[in-house]
């Protein structure tokens, strides 16, 4: 029986506008786009959006590192950001920013309601002041030497060696993180949002019947629900990268109270974008359901702060969050020096992206458990399952419907038995996708595959092509077969987005729909066969992980070169894999603080624009090379170095250290040109 049409608004944490995407954050994106494929495939109607959190101390200085204005830095940060998720296939149907008007205009309103429901106090904090920074200090900005244990250069807040947890004055040896001044304690009045007042509206609303919270995080809200909630301070002071709070000049709001509002400015844009009423999305007891994916260490704020900042402005409230554990890599956290800090623009660039949609499905239960992602049985993974078992069928099959049949499926199927057996776990398999248990529905899936198998096995097509007088049963059981094929890709189209469009394009078949399962193709043109996947080694897991490792070392100076052997011999398939460019440059600027690099902007033709730190200072006057075309490596994952991140490498020669040379075509080249 089909469920009644449902609307849902479904929402990804909003990724910090100060670093790349890693393999660690897309669990939750990845689990919440198979979620919103699942309920499209069922006819139900989603909004998915998400945008970058753009604001906070943390991004105020890594723009200036980077010699940036925040605006630019965060503008640089967000478009990596959405090249990596549409890699993985994480189809938002909008992306916005929290650093937008849209979001200006509903912070205000939503704090200017609360403090006029009262709920809003004003006190004076003593806070750790940079007094050449000229700046207040959050307490992760203060070092020093822990008061319990002596560790040095530890947090203001806790120690990393002894575990003791204190306030930034009890340090020992204060000094700012920023500047390495010794701190002042300097008095501010600082906002707060009297989150006491609305304990029993959050009460309320967790245990409302229709509030969808998984039981450990219903327990450890719970746990903070026994004690009166502590005001939270939602101030900050100037110099701050966020929104100026409307009636105090010099305050902002607080990174974490503008930034789940950030969920409501990028669907407000998305309703302008379409003509649709937001209105109706926000309002007190508004029908559209209301999911907020997120990760374990950001329950607090979606299960306190959210519902309260909601419910005192009079708005509706969240239908569900659904939190997801912690990724750790091989069985340990994720570490640079071990190559296990893998961005996804890395993982790309070596491995196929959906596969890894692949396998966190395979891992993800609906609990908060920590997942590991261990390279080995990933190889193993996607070898037995995708390629050994579900692609497997059609490779058997295929052939001989073009062989012998003229490219066209039978008229009827050998073994519908075999069919309705497959249909007959539609069911069970919606409800492991409803309760986002994807590991539920792999298994089951893989259980249809084997049974498919079997079955190929016991008829062995291959025999029959053999034989005089089975044209017939061959026809039909390849048919059968390629039938079944059909319907794990169904069952599979929410995780694995792009090979199972591919495979219903091979069968000639319209887009996965959940209501499609019971048609039976027969008598049906199909298309030749061409290899949907082939299998993955761990030759290519370890060059990712080298790579993830020299991510981190990488620097500009150039190798030393003079006198250096011939590098390795590689074949010709690796120089391909170079994607040399003609570029021309638009802009050359210096990069405050480094005394090597120029900023390059590039018109790479087709491309697009990039931007490339290169180490060429030394040789060119930035003037000097507006306008002229050179050379670059175009698919080099972006790096991020300290000054910015570089999205490409121009070609230069020189020896090691010496001077270098920018290599450039013969006039007549156009931007966008490949070598090969
Ligand atoms: N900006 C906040 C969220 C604001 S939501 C209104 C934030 N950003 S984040 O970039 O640090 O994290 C984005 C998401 O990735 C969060 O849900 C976070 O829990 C998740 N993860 C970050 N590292 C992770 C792993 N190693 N493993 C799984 N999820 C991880 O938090
Ligand atoms: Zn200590």
């Amino acid at each position: 029986m089909a469920p009644a049409s449902r609307e849902i608004l479904v929402t990804n944490a909003l990724p910090y506008a100060n670093g790349p995407i890693h393999v660690g954050h897309l669990v939750g994106y990845i689990q919440a786009d198979i979620w919103v494929r699942f309920q499209r495939a069922r006819g139900h109607k989603v909004h998915y959006v998400c945008a970058d959190d753009a604001h906070g101390t943390p991004i105020m200085l890594a723009a200036e590192q980077a010699g940036q204005a925040p605006e630019d830095f965060i503008r640089g940060v967000q478009a990596e950001h959405e090249a990596d998720f549409a890699a993985f296939g994480v189809a938002f149907d909008h992306y916005h920013s929290t650093h937008s008007e849209e979001n200006r205009a509903l912070a205000t309103r939503i704090y200017t309601a609360l403090r006029d429901a009262g709920l809003i106090e004003t006190r004076t904090i003593e806070q750790a002041f940079d007094p050449e920074k000229q700046m207040f200090l959050p307490d992760r900005y203060v070092r020093g030497t822990c008061p319990r244990c002596g560790a040095e250069d530890q947090y203001g807040d806790n120690c990393e060696s002894c575990g003791a947890t204190y306030t930034p004055e009890e340090l020992k040896h204060p000094r700012s993180a920023v500047s390495g001044a010794t701190p002042e304690w300097k008095p501010s009045e600082h906002y707060f949002f009297r989150l006491a007042d609305m304990q029993q509206a959050i009460v309320d609303w967790m245990d409302a019947p229709d509030t969808h919270i998984q039981p450990a995080v219903r327990a450890k809200l719970g746990e903070w629900m026994r004690e009166a909630l502590r005001a939270w301070d939602i101030s900050r002071d100037a110099p701050y990268f966020g929104f100026e709070i409307p009636d105090a000049p010099g305050k902002y709001f607080y990174v974490w109270l503008d930034a789940p509002i950030g969920y409501f400015a990028s669907l407000k844009a998305l309703c302008a974008q379409r003509g649709d009423d937001f209105e109706r999305f926000i309002a007190a007891g508004s029908d559209v359901e209301m999911w907020h994916f997120i990760g374990k260490d950001i329950v607090n704020f979606h299960g306190l702060f959210w519902p309260a900042m909601l419910q005192g402005a009079g708005m509706r409230t969240p239908t569900a969050l659904n939190v997801n554990g912690y990724l750790t890599v091989n069985g340990a956290k994720m570490s640079k020096s071990r190559g296990t800090f893998i961005r996804a623009a890395t993982w790309r660039a070596h491995v196929n992206p959906e596969l890894l949609r692949y396998y966190f499905a395979a891992k993800l239960a609906n609990g908060v458990e920590d997942l590991d992602l261990n390279l080995e049985d990933f190889v193993a993974r996607i070898n037995s399952d995708l390629v050994g078992k579900y692609v497997n069928i059609a490779a058997r099959c295929a052939g001989f419907i073009h062989k012998r049949f003229d490219g066209r499926l039978a008229d009827t199927v050998h073994d519908p038995a075999l069919l309705d057996s497959l249909r007959a776990e539609a069911d069970a398999i919606a409800a492991a996708y409803e309760a986002r248990n994807y590991a539920s529905a792999v298994r089951q899936i893989m259980a249809l595959a084997d049974a498919v198998n079997e079955s190929i096995q016991d008829i062995a097509p291959w025999k029959l092509a053999k034989q005089e007088g089975q044209e017939a049963l061959l026809h039909g059981a390849c048919t059968t077969f390629l039938n079944a094929f059909r319907i794990l890709s169904l069952y599979l189209s929410p995780i694995l987005p792009d090979l199972t469009a591919r495979a219903l394009q091979f069968l000639q078949d319209e887009a996965a729909q959940w209501d499609a399962l019971s048609r039976t193709l027969t008598h049906h043109p199909i298309a030749p066969y061409a290899p949907l996947l082939t299998r993955v080694d761990t030759q290519t897991m370890t060059a990712m992980t080298d790579d993830a490792r020299s991510d981190l070392e990488a620097k500009t100076d150039a190798p030393e070169t003079r006198g250096a052997p011939q590098a390795d011999t590689i074949d010709i398939k690796d120089f391909t894999k170079v994607d040399l460019r003609v570029a021309r440059i638009v802009r050359a600027e210096s990069v405050e603080g480094a005394d090597k690099l120029l900023r390059l902007t590039l018109d790479v033709g087709i491309l697009g624009e990039r931007q490339v730190l290169a180490g060429i200072k030394a040789a060119y006057a930035p003037e000097d090379l507006e306008g002229r075309l050179t050379v670059i490596v175009a698919n080099l994952a972006p790096r991020k170095m300290r000054f910015g991140t570089s999205e490409g490498m121009v070609a230069a020669a020189s020896f090691g250290d010496g001077k270098p040379f920018l290599l450039s075509p013969d006039s007549g080249a156009e931007p966008g040109m490949r070598l090969a």
